[in-house]
């Protein structure tokens, strides 16, 4: 797909990180920008500075994607690229463990589970779908593209670590469901693909002090420095212009494999 000002594009978590990385990119292209994010501030920020609409959207929600999409496509027009960032972390907990205080057996508070599932997991293929459909509506371009989608997993989806079990099984899945619906799809010529970040320095981690960062950097075999958004916004252009790049999952890690720990 050759990026211009006749193609649109939906970036969930575009407020910031990858997604706005992401957004700043396809904007530079000349591509028309949704973003949903649940951070007004910060979206409304980005969409002004690339010319792009803001939609207030939680991906857990089908109401609140669905007036996102309406918004979207009544400013830009039918999106052909859909990009999903928006995810959150958190929950970490054991399988089992034994409670400090209580020195009883506990079990995975099942309710973060759920959480981290419907936002990362089902909020994806909310979009997914969504965005599938009403680019049905469009005709093939000339280049054999109908429509792109690239979705956010992490290298946790193959190397989770003790306690990520709620967000590795949303990631894996993310992972897991890329090439039936670039399968799915492909009579559709709607190409999807993943990736799978290892650790990037975003507002996610901007919390954390200097020495816990220099420490994860130091864990990287090659470049020793986390990952940059607009490095992920690259890989995210070269799944999107590519042709012939589908079905793919693909970490951007620098080699990094994680530690049980
Ligand atoms: N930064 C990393 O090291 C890293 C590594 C692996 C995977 N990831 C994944 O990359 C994605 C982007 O992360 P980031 O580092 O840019 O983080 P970030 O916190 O900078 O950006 C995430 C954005 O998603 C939005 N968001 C969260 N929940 C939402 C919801 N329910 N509906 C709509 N928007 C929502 C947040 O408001 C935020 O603007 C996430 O899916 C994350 O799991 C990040």
């Amino acid at each position: 797909m050759i990026l211009d000002n006749t193609i649109s594009a939906v970036v969930t978590g575009g407020a910031s990180g990858l997604g706005a990385a992401t957004a700043r990119m396809l904007a530079s292209h000349g591509v028309k920008v949704a973003i949903f994010d649940l951070n007004e501030d910060l979206g409304e920020k980005v969409a002004k500075e690339i010319g792009g609409v803001f939609c207030k959207v939680n991906v857990g929600s089908t109401e609140e994607v669905d007036a996102g999409f309406a918004k979207a496509r009544a400013a830009n027009g039918q999106e052909r690229i859909m990009v999903n960032c928006a995810g959150v972390g958190g929950g970490a907990a054991k399988t089992a463990s034994i409670d400090r205080e209580t020195k009883k057996p506990k079990e995975y508070p099942l309710e973060n589970f759920e959480r981290i599932i419907n936002i990362n997991l089902v909020g994806t293929f909310r979009c997914i779908t969504k965005s599938a459909a009403g680019m049905l509506t469009l005709p093939v371009l000339p280049c054999g593209d109908r429509g792109a989608i690239v979705n956010t997993a992490s290298v946790a989806a193959e190397d989770g670590q003790i306690g990520q079990v709620a967000y590795t099984a949303s990631k894996a899945g993310v992972v897991g469901i890329t090439l039936v619906v670039a399968r799915d799809l492909s009579d559709a010529n709607i190409r999807c693909n993943t990736i799978l970040p290892g650790i990037f320095d975003t507002p996610l981690l901007a919390r954390a002090p200097e020495n816990v960062k220099a420490g994860l950097a130091a864990m990287v075999p090659h470049p020793k420095r986390l990952g940059r958004a607009e490095e992920y916004a690259q890989l995210a252009h070269t799944m999107i212009t590519c042709g012939y790049f589908n079905g793919e999952d693909v970490r951007l890690d620098g080699a990094i494999r994680m530690a049980p720990r």
